[in-house]
């Protein structure tokens, strides 16, 4: 579709990838936007973008239905992308948020909606070479399964009701601004917390925020992709040792600790039985020390024939444009 004149509502717009797709919007210019935000403070800080702020959450639909109204595009963005929590919560968020976004996109007749979904559908451990031929991997985890769950629903949308949608499933996003991937990776080796654990070989499945807007803008754009879901990553077989490495090295150091396999995961067994004898939830599962040496990469070659999909930005320019931002923001001083 030609995005010229066209209103767009992006959902999760105080967030990593929502934040992101707004600039990138109003770069390309053509369109007008408006921002969904729960929360006015954090909506601050799009203040100073020419945009319209519509607040609303996802789990309170009346609040969703004038947000929608007259938007020619929805970017559906909002979620709780969290490790912890209560299933309650992912369910609020995640399943009843997008059923409640797809809903408003059917009343107002939207003409497109991007649902980002994750690769996380395939569950924790997935199989090496997953493509869009495998099938859902439940695996109990309050994320992934609900993610599982949104992705169901926003396709009985397009079945049943029409929507004209497309999912995208990115692996880990890391860049500037990345809460999860970013942030937090450099917040916790600068306490000295964050630990290789085993041999971190395992495959991280890395992509660079600007290389999951080209894939939402080239959605948007293609016609003949209209009910398909796609793999998004930077399509290289990173190790977690590399990624954090990378990390590291912005704070001046040249490697990350170890510690092997076996007594990390009783370190983190340990860990956990105290936290739960006092009735509280563990920071870490043993089960981390599993996903950290687990060696599956995902495989692009439906986004890259399909979308016209090139992971643009590599590992070496995605890292050097996140630490600039990182020194920036100041995150990078002791
Ligand atoms: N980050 C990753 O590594 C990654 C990987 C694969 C897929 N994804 C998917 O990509 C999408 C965007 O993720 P992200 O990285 O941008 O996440 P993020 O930075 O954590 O942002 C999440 C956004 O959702 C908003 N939100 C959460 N619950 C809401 C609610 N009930 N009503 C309205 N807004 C709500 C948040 O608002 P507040 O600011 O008010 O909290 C925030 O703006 C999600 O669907 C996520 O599952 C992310």
């Amino acid at each position: 579709m030609n995005l010229a004149g066209k209103r767009v509502l992006v959902t999760g717009a105080t967030g990593l990838i929502g934040r992101r797709v707004i600039e990138r919007l109003l770069e390309q210019g053509g369109v007008s936007i408006r921002a969904l935000v729960r929360d006015p403070t954090k909506g601050e800080g799009l203040r100073s973008l020419p945009v319209e702020i519509a607040l609303g959450d996802i789990t309170r639909p009346e609040t969703l239905r004038e947000a929608a109204t007259g938007a020619h595009v929805i970017i559906h963005c909002a979620a709780r992308v969290t490790e912890r929590g209560r299933w309650e919560e992912f369910w609020q968020s995640n399943v009843e948020g997008t059923r409640h976004v797809l809903e408003a996109a059917a009343h107002s007749g939207a003409e497109r909606v991007v649902h980002l979904s994750s690769v996380a559908v395939y569950g924790i451990f997935p199989r090496d070479g997953t493509d869009e031929s495998f099938p859902y991997q439940p695996c109990g985890n309050a994320y992934c399964d609900t993610k599982i769950e949104a992705e169901k629903i926003a396709f009985d949308y397009f079945r049943r009701r029409g929507v004209p949608l497309v999912v995208l499933r990115p692996g880990i996003v890391y860049g500037p601004r990345s809460p999860h991937w970013t942030i937090r990776i450099i917040e916790l080796l600068k306490a000295n917390r964050l630990f290789l654990l085993g041999r971190a070989d395992g495959i991280c499945n890395h992509v660079y925020v600007d290389n999951v807007v080209d894939a939402i803008l080239l959605a948007l754009a293609n016609d003949a992709v209209l009910g398909e879901a796609f793999i998004i990553t930077d399509g290289r077989a990173t190790t977690w040792r590399e990624f954090f490495g990378h990390y590291a090295r912005m704070l001046g150091r040249q490697t990350v600790p170890q510690l092997p396999a076996a007594p990390a995961k009783l370190l983190l067994h340990l860990v956990g039985w105290a936290f739960r004898a006092r009735g509280r939830t563990p920071p870490l599962s043993p089960k981390v020390v599993d996903y950290l040496q687990h060696r599956a990469a995902f495989r692009i070659e439906k986004a890259k024939t399909r979308l016209g999909y090139v992971p643009r930005i590599s590992l070496e320019e995605g890292m050097r444009r996140t630490e600039a931002w990182l020194r920036e923001a100041g995150y990078l001083r002791p």
